[in-house]
């Protein structure tokens, strides 16, 4: 047992209606075997546990642990590219880079660079876009389970409009996604998410092998991209003329539910945002990639107004890095700058999309904020002494302030550490 001193922020109640930051310059979290048995203040903490371990954090702000809905494993090496919309962009960096994950000594190297990433992030949990290679997610699986991550993933399965070397057929997705899933979901903190790349590359059947694999394996994931760009939105009502309009592509595969996590969504018809919400599916908004790549401006409010459930997602590899520090205050930019009128964002909306959103969106109820008996995932930001981010938490007007300096400036060399299930994990 330890009883950790802190100072802690964290949104239990949603800020989208209404609730407010909960932050506390000194309490007690005290943890047991990961589990938080007891938020309270620290004397009634100490006499009620005497002989347990005292750990003072108050040097910094402890917030839960991030969660990244939304982020490519086979493009951490492929992050940075400027100055190219969607499909030129995944033709000239990023699939040349996916195809390299067939070579297993090279999927090793990048599960772990990968890995490293989401841990030097802040990231506890994450929904993770696979490999198109089998062998490479039976090596990312065995290096996510090391790390302790709770991590959500699959197989990235295609039939169409990619190199070669990435497509497949639907009895060898099956074979492979199956085999997959057995090795894997519900293996410790891991669960599997069929995966088609999106609409673009797939056609009917190879959605409705996803759709079966959902079927057979209840309790497994979904995820792909919805609606990013609008060469690609083209594209899609040719390759599925049946389909009514780009979610509907995925809903007549059984793909669309209360497990099924669809990244950007930056120009949805009213129709599909109904649906998703009627469905439970949630966005994947990614900010930093909608910019990258000038995909457009998400729409959060209409997200909001039709009752779609978001949280925030890095999307490494267009996506230019994996701190969500930097997604939130990019999505904070981009509600700003809206010309059709975005979401006044607070630094507690940005909290709640990168923390307790993201673990509603992923079903990760154990986590998510930091409140008695949830499991102990958490990050602490210790800035070094006189940098900019220490100078402007420490001179901060209130605590909504403090967080919204930590949006604004931190990074991973701000995280002093990160705990899962209340285990120290290193990058
Ligand atoms: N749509 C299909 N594949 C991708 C991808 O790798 N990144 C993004 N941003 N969109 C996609
Ligand atoms: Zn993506």
């Amino acid at each position: 047992m330890v009883i950790y001193r802190v100072r802690v922020f964290d949104t239990p109640d949603n800020p989208f209606t209404g609730g407010r930051l909960r932050s506390a310059s000194d309490i007690a979290l005290v943890v047991d075997d990961g589990l938080i048995t007891s938020r309270t203040d620290f004397d009634t903490a100490r006499s009620t546990h005497p002989d347990a371990e005292v750990v003072d954090l108050r040097d910094g702000v402890l917030i839960p642990g991030l969660v990244d809905t939304h982020v490519h494993l086979p493009q951490v090496r492929a992050i940075g590219h400027l100055g190219r919309p969607l499909l030129d962009w995944l033709d000239q960096c990023a699939l040349p880079e996916e195809a390299k994950l067939g070579e297993p000594a090279y999927a090793e190297a990048v599960a772990g660079e990968f890995l490293t990433g989401l841990i030097s992030a802040g990231t506890t949990s994450a929904m993770v876009f696979g490999s198109h290679f089998a062998t490479a997610m039976d090596i990312f699986f065995a290096a996510a389970e090391q790390s302790g991550l709770r991590i959500t993933s699959g197989l990235v399965t295609s039939d169409r409009n990619l190199p070669d070397a990435l497509l497949t057929d639907v009895e060898r997705s099956l074979e492979e996604s199956q085999g997959l899933i057995d090795r894997w979901h519900g293996k410790g903190r891991l669960r599997y998410a069929v995966t088609p790349r999106f609409s673009f590359s797939a056609g009917p059947e190879m959605l409705a092998a996803g759709g079966r694999l959902v079927a057979q394996n209840p309790g497994i994931w979904v995820t792909s991209h919805l609606n990013e760009n609008r060469d690609e939105i083209s594209g899609v009502a040719q390759i599925h003329p049946e389909a009514i309009d780009y979610l509907d592509t995925y809903d007549r595969a059984g793909l669309v539910g209360r497990r099924t996590v669809l990244a950007h969504n930056v120009h949805p018809q009213d129709r599909e945002l109904a649906r998703m919400a009627e469905a439970g599916a949630v966005a994947a908004h990614c900010p930093t990639s909608n910019s990258a790549l000038a995909s457009g401006f998400f729409p959060l409010r209409r997200h909001v107004e039709a009752g779609v459930r978001v949280a925030l997602g890095s999307d490494v590899g267009a996506g230019t890095g994996f701190n969500l520090f930097k997604e939130g205050v990019q999505s904070y930019f981009m509600q700003q700058l809206d010309p059709a009128g975005g979401v006044a964002l607070t630094s507690a909306h940005l909290l709640h999309l990168a923390t307790a959103a993201g673990a509603e969106a992923l079903e990760l109820d154990e986590v998510g904020v930091l409140s008695e008996g949830k499991r102990f995932d958490a990050v602490l930001i210790r800035p070094a002494e006189g940098q900019p981010l220490d100078v402007g938490i420490r001179h901060a007007a209130d605590d909504a302030d403090a967080l919204a300096t930590i949006f604004a400036m931190g990074t991973p060399a701000d995280i002093a550490e990160v705990w899962i299930d209340g285990c120290p994990t290193h990058p």
